[in-house]
């Protein structure tokens, strides 16, 4: 579509002295109203609608521009379709995987996300926050970004304590079952529900917490190494199975003296006071004062995050540094970006929080301190149970139905999450997520392996030609402002509507429209091969796997 929306621009340019924006020429809601519209006549002193009127009138069809109309203000242009498919088509297919990449931009981003803790769970809300920073990472990075993905993991605290209190207590000499990851989660769980019920129980947990990491006690130090690798153990299998990948693996406990040190240091400088023995920082009015370091010495969360910002600062290099968690930290995170300017961090103010909402089961919220938590592996198991049900229901003799129900019941699970937008709550319902005729990975899967599937069965050569197919070219040649809407929002679920839409278009191409067998098959089969490459690309940026078949 850029190089029409060029043409376009051109004439515009021509006939007002004008710049024009390529961003500014749109698509018009039908194809009857033309192909690309501008709104130039907004911007030219005079009534929009009798300029728009004018200009139709003055700028004569030439190239592959057609006709030009006004519609009330706007001005809108028609292109040779013809020449459009053709050109769409070779495009795509001559770009293949870089088709819709944008220009290389000479920014760092670094999107943290996931960020689970250790001896808790890994759960709905954290395949949420994973989808979504995977997601988003992969979209700036096409979008021409140097990204770099980071995960940041909570493997000290006193969530750690309480867990290894309550299993040295009531577990002891148990041995712990294959998967060690969730065990520990749900003496996490325990641990959180007895100090609720017994306040007694505080200051035993408290007595752990401080042998471990005042004292640094050999022998809690030894079981927190051991019972902190279950956990990764478990969480790098959750990532294999989700398909996620990360280039740095930042951990709190790295940062956490550094970060007490650091904090120290700062005291008396600025707004940076003392307070009954705590470090605080003064952020004004609005923003309150802000915890540096507690009383006791010992570090905050936000002890961590501050030399955390600093590292991904000065050793990554970063220039835009985007964190991807839960709703519930928004205001923390306000107050962090506010601390860090004014304790003179430069890229202060390219710092970015992206929250995301709940995920609800119908059932009610769930609340991992009462341990009523979704676990990541029974979710998938589940959807790999009723994936696996639909097979057999409609295609037994499928191969490999272990491997796809995988791919199709991870996919709908991540399709799910990133369909909505990421600032709205989620209830999550199995019917909904795996409808194979909804808004659903499985439908988006499914529209890939179509493709896929009539490409092998006619076994003839794509070849771009002229076809009758302008709503899917149309579909097609919006790919790459999908990836720009969706980088520059920071909106993944802009790409997965996108799929949603391009998948419904390919369904309606495949009903009106014989391929195999007919006239113009090695031109309609080019049609079939843009949507394969788009639909993949698409795809790959959400994280989401294809099987071949399904
Ligand atoms: N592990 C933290 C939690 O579970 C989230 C970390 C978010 N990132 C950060 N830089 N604070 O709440």
């Amino acid at each position: 579509m850029k190089q029409f929306k060029q043409e376009v621009a051109k004439a515009i340019e021509k006939a007002t002295g004008k710049h024009v924006d390529l961003q500014d020429l749109t698509v018009p809601p039908n194809p009857e109203m033309g192909d690309v519209a501008s709104k130039i006549a907004f911007t030219m002193g005079k009534n929009p609608k009798e300029t728009a009127e004018e200009l139709a009138k003055e700028i004569k069809p030439s190239g592959p521009i057609t006709e030009v109309k006004a519609f009330g203000p706007f001005l809108n242009f028609f292109v040779d379709r013809d020449m459009f498919s053709k050109c769409v088509v070779e495009t795509i297919i001559s770009e293949g995987k870089n088709y819709g990449k944008g220009e290389k931009k000479k920014e760092k981003v670094m999107v943290e996300f996931s960020q689970p803790n250790t001896h808790k769970a890994f759960h709905i809300g954290h395949i949420r926050g994973t989808a979504l920073g995977f997601a988003l990472a992969n979209i700036l990075e096409h979008y021409g970004y140097d990204v770099i993905k980071a995960n940041y993991q909570g493997d000290t605290g006193a969530h750690v304590a309480k867990c290894l209190w309550c299993m040295q207590t009531f577990h002891a000499g148990e041995k712990p079952p294959e998967n060690k990851g969730k065990w520990l989660a749900g003496i996490y769980a325990e641990a959180t529900q007895k100090i609720n019920d017994n306040p007694e129980y505080e200051k035993d947990y408290k007595q752990v917490f401080h042998k471990l990491f005042f004292d640094k006690d050999p022998e809690l130090i030894e079981l927190w190494k051991k019972t902190r690798k279950w956990s990764l153990d478990e969480f790098v299998k959750i990532y294999s199975e989700m398909g996620i990948k990360f280039d740095v693996n930042f951990f709190e406990s790295d940062v956490e003296q550094k970060g007490v040190d650091y904090v120290k240091a700062l005291e008396g400088k600025g707004k940076v006071f003392e307070d009954d023995g705590a470090l605080v920082i003064d952020l004004g009015e609005k923003l309150g004062v802000f915890l540096l370091l507690r009383n006791d010495g010992t570090a905050l969360y936000s002890t961590k995050d501050i030399i955390l910002a600093k590292k991904k600062f000065d050793e990554y290099g970063v220039d835009t540094s985007i964190y991807i968690t839960g709703a519930e930290q928004k205001h923390y995170f306000n107050q962090l970006f506010a601390a860090l300017k004014e304790l003179g961090f430069e890229k202060a103010d390219k710092c970015v929080h992206i929250p995301y909402g709940l995920v609800i089961l119908p059932e009610g919220k769930m609340k991992s301190r009462e341990g009523k938590v979704i676990f990541y592996e029974d979710l998938a198991a589940k959807a790999k149970e009723l994936v696996l049900k639909e097979i057999e229901k409609k295609n037994p003799d499928l191969e490999d139905k272990e491997a796809v129900a995988e791919a199709v019941g991870i996919g709908a699970l991540k399709f799910w999450m990133l369909h909505t937008s990421n600032n709205k709550d989620i209830v999550f319902e199995w019917g909904k997520a795996l409808d194979f005729n909804g808004e659903t990975g499985p439908y988006v899967q499914y529209a890939l392996v179509r493709c896929r599937s009539i490409l092998e069965k006619s076994g003839k050569q794509p070849k771009a030609g002229i076809v009758k197919a302008h709503d899917l070219l149309v579909m097609l040649s919006n790919f790459p402002d999908a990836v720009e809407n969706a980088a520059k929002s920071h909106s993944p679920h802009l790409l997965a509507q996108y799929t949603y839409l391009l998948a419904n278009e390919l369904n309606k191409f495949y009903t009106t429209t014989k391929v195999i067998g007919s006239d113009n098959e090695e031109a309609l089969l080019a049609v079939i091969k843009a949507t394969e490459i788009v639909m993949a690309n698409a795809l790959h940026l959400l994280g989401i796997r294809a099987p071949e078949k399904m």
